[in-house]
């Protein structure tokens, strides 16, 4: 009987948690986030047998980094997420750091035809090797491979695997971090254990910090039915994107290498890679949306970090340059529930809108005033504001979270302004922003740029503004969509 009466009380302990999972505070509504636990960088993006396999770096044991694994999500619309037992664990003192996974259609590395492979990163504090895991159960379980490590330089860093299947030359490429050098190294292999250097990117473009996580594909060029390649990679903490050719051997950028490409201006955009093999062959980006200066103290639990809303890319020629377009999948409509729509409105200083929220999505079209700062305001209320708005003198976009709470900690309050260059057309700005509890991913003029940052707000923090610092704002329409919760 006493027994009964424990399970029983195990029973509705472990329901109770359940039924409060994904409501705590701050808890993104319409974004991926573990269920507990410290989670980083999206590893081994991998669609396959209708699934979009989501692994992601994780701690199981604790609500900060450490014991690195990969965590295992699958979705069948890249929208609803189905959390699966960890994949790989930290095992004999090597943690599992970041990496890719390829389906091996022609079972050339002898694990079974269509077997999933993890192409890893196992690290100690003195070494890092390129590593093999292998699935004949569409990722469910894991065996290591017995010839581990399958690339081994002897060096402390030499890390984040990122491997693809390059028809042309029937071969397997790897783009493996030095982050030290900033340079990206490319290896080919056929068979996933023995692996030869093609080349070396870099150093080129941002130097200021390591390179991690590179990722090289090929994207769509808007509007034609040709390709260019795009080589990611993330340095603490930001990332950029080079856009030109790779031959089966070398990578050539042919964007200015004077000038940065930034695929986020936010301060929380990181580690972010692709999935290649979707069924249109273009490829989704998945990134990890939190910054390593303030990753383990922002103020959430049972959980920390959330990933960004998947992004399907393309590329579109500019004056001086190839630049990155990012939107959302379109199928993301389909989480709108009521929508407000108002056209036409003036402001002057400013005004509270008659909707409020914390959980939307909004499209504005505006023409900012020439003179001062104009824009929006959101998560209003005690005092604390986040705002976006445009600067047409200096023809800057600011998103500035210095105005909300930063009290958690002294460098999440420092790094609170994110600034980049954005024209207006024909006079004009238009933003899709996607603001979700503790999220706000902002899309400026149809993907030409990116701002994306963590807000940490009460919630009765939940009004939204229009304003002009000086001078007349015309806001042509804004609509705003309510969105039903994922989990
Ligand atoms: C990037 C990174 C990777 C590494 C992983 C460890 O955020 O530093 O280079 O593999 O995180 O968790």
């Amino acid at each position: 009987m006493k027994k009964i009466f424990f399970i029983f009380l195990l029973a509705s302990a472990n329901n109770i948690f359940c039924q409060n999972l994904y409501k705590e505070k701050y808890r993104p509504e319409f974004h991926f986030s573990p269920t507990v636990n410290w989670m980083n960088d999206p590893n081994g993006l991998i669609y396959f047998n209708g699934e979009y396999n989501l692994f992601y770096q994780s701690n199981p044991y604790a609500n900060v980094w450490g014991h690195m694994s990969w965590s295992h999500a699958v979705s069948k619309d890249l929208l609803h997420w189905q959390h699966l037992p960890v994949a790989l664990r930290e095992e004999n003192g090597i943690m599992m750091f970041s990496g890719s996974a390829v389906i091996d259609k022609k079972n050339t590395a002898g694990f079974g035809a269509d077997a999933m492979v993890a192409i890893y990163t196992g690290h100690t504090d003195t070494l890092q090797t390129q590593n093999l895991a292998y699935s004949n159960d569409v990722g469910r379980t894991f065996t290591k491979y017995n010839g581990n490590p399958v690339l081994n330089l002897h060096k402390k860093d030499f890390r984040d695997p990122n491997v693809f299947w390059f028809e042309k030359n029937n071969c397997w490429i790897m783009s493996v971090s030095h982050p030290n050098e900033h340079q990206i190294e490319f290896y080919r292999s056929q068979n996933l254990k023995d692996w030869k250097s093609l080349s070396r990117f870099g150093p080129t473009g941002d130097t200021s910090a390591v390179w991690e996580c590179p990722d090289l594909m090929q994207v769509s060029i808007e509007g034609t039915n040709q390709k260019k390649w795009v080589l990611f990679t993330s340095q603490n903490s930001t990332m950029q994107y080079f856009v030109g050719e790779f031959d089966g051997t070398k990578f050539t950028n042919e964007n200015p290498a004077t000038k940065i490409f930034k695929q986020d201006y936010g301060t929380d955009y990181y580690a972010t890679i692709a999935y290649h093999n979707t069924p249109d062959k273009n490829p989704i980006t998945i990134g990890w949306l939190n910054n390593w200066n303030y990753a383990n103290e922002i103020p959430t639990s049972p959980w920390k970090s959330v990933m960004s809303l998947p992004r399907k890319i393309s590329l579109k020629k500019i004056k001086n340059g190839w630049i990155l377009i990012q939107q959302v999948i379109p199928s993301f409509q389909t989480l709108r529930k009521e929508a407000v729509v108002f056209v036409n409105k003036k402001t002057a200083k400013e005004e509270t809108l008659g909707f409020s929220g914390q959980v939307f999505e909004m499209e504005m079209l505006f023409q900012p005033s020439s003179t001062g700062e104009s824009g929006i305001k959101l998560a209003v209320g005690n005092n604390h504001f986040l705002k976006i708005s445009y600067d047409a003198p200096h023809q800057q976009m600011i998103v500035d979270r210095s105005q909300t709470n930063t009290s958690f900690s002294k460098i999440f309050a420092s790094i609170n302004k994110s600034l980049a260059t954005v024209q207006l057309k024909n006079g004009k700005l238009k933003w899709h922003i996607y603001f979700d509890k503790s999220i706000v991913e902002i899309f400026v003029n149809d993907g030409e740029a990116v701002f994306t940052t963590q807000i940490f707000p009460e919630e009765n923090e939940n009004n939204i503004q229009l304003f002009s610092s000086e001078g007349q704002a015309i806001f042509d329409y804004l609509n705003f969509w309510k969105l039903k919760n994922i989990w």
